[in-house]
């Protein structure tokens, strides 16, 4: 099995799974136990762990709430601006290409008696195609608006949005601005301080460490961001997320996000270079392929990330056909449920097009030597499917 679908997730380095493993055994005390060592030890390698990743995305400790990945994290920012009994605006903005961890966030909020505005994106066969159109985003802010949620970069088609530029947008009419930063964390720099973003979601497991563990950033002192909490019980982090704290996956977390950072130039250079390999490889075997999304060759693409669209042959059609490679025809929650992605449709692809979409992404373990068998199995297959139709 090749494993090209590294934007659902990704495998645990094993650098990460042993800096865990003594925080499940030997050192497994509960960082809330203050009444004796054990927890007090756990409750040190937290803290050291808060620090690490707070000073990777320029926050102040205190900042990072612990929680079980990004859809929590993403729940518990959007809820929480919006629910906080001291929020007296109902209006939410946030784009059409977000995840469903957002959008379905919104959709909730909608039903509960807020407004909610889902900016557009750029269109297809644009240089900036998929990144939220600016002035809309501008002319989508009113008084009543209690927060805007822009993903920092796409899972699907891997566009990069112009963070800072949103984020002066946001402040020019004083609403905070969350970030599902999910994709971006560990691959591409994410300094909240210099962007000036307020609130950040991430996920270990999208930065080589393991599933369940995951992140919000409340805030980067340079405002006051109320949250209402959204799991409530024995008070734990401020008492914005209760709940024992899951040190293991904590310190893992820090320890990815410390390795991907350290190691982030030589890793996406090279990913960069397998990413562009594969669609070259594909391209010459294939005839009709069309690229998804930005420029390959642009800052504003994630390296990892190709989304192709073949001419003929669905996306599904191709992946039953090619069981060896693992890709993907949107992400991973979307792909349940059989609707082509949302995200390529609001690029303004057809239905049609999107269903004859592909994603791949390429991650720090594959090799060249997979990525050309790789672009074997596909080309063949997709030969296959061609004399069968
Ligand atoms: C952009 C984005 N947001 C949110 C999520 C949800 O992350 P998790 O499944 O870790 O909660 C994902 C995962 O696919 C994602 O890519």
């Amino acid at each position: 099995m090749i494993y090209l679908d590294n934007h659902a997730t990704t495998s645990c380095d094993p650098r990460v799974v042993d800096a865990m493993l003594p925080w499940l055994s030997e050192d497994f005390g509960n960082p809330s136990s203050g009444s004796h060592e054990m927890g007090r030890t756990a409750a040190a390698a937290v803290q050291q762990s808060a620090a690490t990743i707070a000073s990777i995305l320029n926050v102040p400790s205190e900042s990072v709430i612990f929680t079980s990945g990004a859809t929590e994290s993403n729940n518990l920012a959007i809820r929480g601006v919006c629910l906080h009994p001291r929020q007296k605006k109902r209006h939410l903005v946030s784009v059409t290409s977000e995840h469903h961890a957002v959008l379905d966030v919104c959709d909730d909020l909608q039903r509960d008696g807020f407004r909610v505005t889902r900016v557009p994106v750029i269109p297809h066969g644009h240089d900036s195609s998929g990144i939220v159109d600016l002035d809309q985003l501008a002319e989508a802010i009113d008084d009543d608006t209690a927060l805007v949620s822009v993903m920092w970069a796409n899972n699907e088609i891997g566009s990069i949005a112009p963070m800072k530029t949103i984020a002066d947008i946001c402040h020019s009419r004083g609403v905070l601005l969350h970030s599902d930063a999910t994709q971006a964390v560990g691959r591409i720099p994410v300094d909240m301080l210099d962007t000036d973003v307020d609130l950040l979601s991430a996920a270990a497991h999208k930065f080589y460490g393991p599933k369940g563990s995951g992140l919000l950033v409340v805030g980067n002192g340079n405002r006051r961001v109320r949250l209402r909490p959204q799991i409530v019980g024995g008070g734990q982090q401020q008492g914005l997320r209760s709940g024992t704290l899951n040190t293991a996956g904590i310190v893992a977390m820090a320890t990815a996000l410390k390795l991907a950072v350290d190691e982030m130039e030589s890793h996406q250079e090279r990913i960069g270079q397998m990413r562009n390999q594969l669609f070259q490889l594909l391209c010459s075997g294939i005839d009709g392929i069309q690229l998804n999304g930005i420029p390959l060759a642009s800052q504003h693409r994630l390296a990892g990330n190709l989304n192709l669209q073949l001419e003929s042959i669905e996306g599904e059609a191709w992946m039953a056909a090619t069981p060896s490679v693992a890709f993907s025809s949107g992400s991973a929650c979307s792909s349940v449920d059989a609707k082509p992605s949302h995200v390529l449709t609001a690029t303004g692809l057809s239905e049609s097009e999107a269903r004859r979409s592909v994603r791949f992404g390429i991650g720090r373990f594959n090799t060249d030597q997979q990525i050309h068998q790789a672009a074997e199995w596909l080309i063949e297959s997709h030969a296959k499917l061609r004399r069968l139709s």
